[in-house]
């Protein structure tokens, strides 16, 4: 368990805190000072002596980057590629599939991550093929049982979004993973919510392909993100882009090389890749369970906090466990004007969802918009009131 001075010392050297009260960790967490000074070496170092003559050096580091990567995935760092953004990589990953016939289908939770869905909705759109959503439990939580009685020949993937983007919901990813292996449909998991937050087993949930970006609760810099691709999959992968990296020019055809790389560009952000190493190796050496005990205690307490206030709404669905997304709505108020009042009025800043992250799930619940105030380790009671304090005060302005 983090104490409070191992929490003060993160604070201290992460320059965001004390300028602004941030709960928008689910869009983006601040990065730290260790994290800005391994962007900062590098790239002074390519201005100084040339961009690829600075990265020589610190070939190493970013292959401790990926083992480190590996390790918080429990998973070989062979099978982690190194892509600009979750949603990027995951398209490369679906891409990469043998071509989608007509009359086949695609399986997805409803709390499907959007640009996930665009991807998969223009791909059916061009083969005829179908995009269906395996339905969920009681608690809005997705239903490895129906998925099981869905599954037939035609199913060509499963794709589930693990941690919702609008609310605390943690889906069951090993149940669906289990479903998955026993028909040997593959099977695509968006851990953009995860990463960093709560512990990762690509073994325990049984997926193919799995990816989630470095700027979110790893505290990453934006422009990183990691891409999974268990060996298996790789073999019967073609990555839709090529380059001189991923595979080897020859007379009759590319030779792809083996592991994960293949999904990597040529060339690379050395600098944004060191920054995301040491936010690797420093949430590892907080440990993931730290991390994850200390966000549920101070994500629950925020959710009671607001559940107290007239007028405010929490949205957050599933009945076990919750992530650190905490989304509610203030009768009267749009999400977005909740959002650039406690911005401008309060210096603290959260996220506005409208339907566009989750289209599924809003339409569903027939829901425009969420709040979501996302919780860190770094995060304090005292901010915590100082935003409770805040909404309570735009929810009676508005009451
Ligand atoms: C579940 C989920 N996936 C993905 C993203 C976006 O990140 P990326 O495109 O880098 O995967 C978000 C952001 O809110 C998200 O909540």
């Amino acid at each position: 368990m983090l104490d409070e001075s191992q929490i003060g010392e993160l604070r201290r050297e992460t320059p965001g805190i004390g300028k602004i009260v941030h709960f928008n960790h689910s869009g983006a967490s601040l990065m730290s000072q260790p994290v800005l000074d391994a962007i900062h070496a590098q790239l002074r170092r390519e201005a100084e002596i040339g961009p690829h003559e600075a990265h020589v050096p610190v070939m190493a580091q970013v292959e401790t980057a990926r083992g480190d990567a590996a390790a918080l995935l429990g998973a070989d760092p062979a099978d982690i590629a190194f892509v600009g953004s979750g949603s990027t990589g995951w398209g490369m990953a679906f891409a990469a599939l043998p071509p989608l016939a007509a009359g086949e289908r695609i399986l997805v939770g409803r709390q499907e991550w959007g640009s996930n869905l665009a991807t998969l909705q223009a791909a059916a759109g061009r083969a005829g093929a179908r995009i269906e959503t395996i339905a969920c439990r009681g608690d809005g939580s997705v239903d490895a049982d129906a998925l099981d009685r869905m599954i037939d020949g035609r199913v060509r993937l499963v794709s589930l979004t693990w941690l919702p983007a609008n609310g605390g919901l943690i889906n069951d990813a090993a149940a669906v993973g289990r479903v998955t292996r026993r028909h040997g449909v593959p099977y695509f998991v968006d851990a953009g919510q995860a990463l960093g937050q709560i512990p990762v087993s690509v073994a325990d949930i049984g997926c193919d392909v799995l990816k989630g970006a470095g700027r979110k609760f790893l505290r990453g810099p934006r422009g990183t993100a990691l891409l999974y691709v268990r060996a298996s999959m790789r073999e019967r992968m073609v990555p839709p882009f090529l380059n001189v990296v991923a595979a080897q020019w020859t007379p009759s055809a590319p030779e792809i090389r083996r592991d994960a790389r293949a999904f990597e560009s040529g060339d690379q952000p050395v600098a944004l890749l060191l920054g995301l190493g040491t936010a690797l190796a420093q949430a590892r050496a907080i440990g993931i369970e730290a991390i994850r005990a200390r966000i549920a205690i101070l994500s629950d307490e925020l959710r009671a906090r607001l559940a107290e206030i007239d007028g405010v709404t929490l949205r957050d669905l599933g009945d076990g466990p919750k992530s650190g997304l905490v989304s509610f709505d203030v009768r009267g108020v749009p999400a977005d004007a909740v959002r650039s009042r406690l911005a401008a009025e309060y210096a603290i800043n959260v996220g506005a969802n409208g339907v566009a992250y989750t289209p599924l799930d809003m339409i569903a619940r027939g829901l425009d918009a969420i709040v979501r105030a996302s919780v860190s380790y770094l995060n304090t009671q005292a901010e915590l009131d100082r935003l409770a304090d805040a909404v309570r005060k735009i929810a009676r302005q508005a009451g």
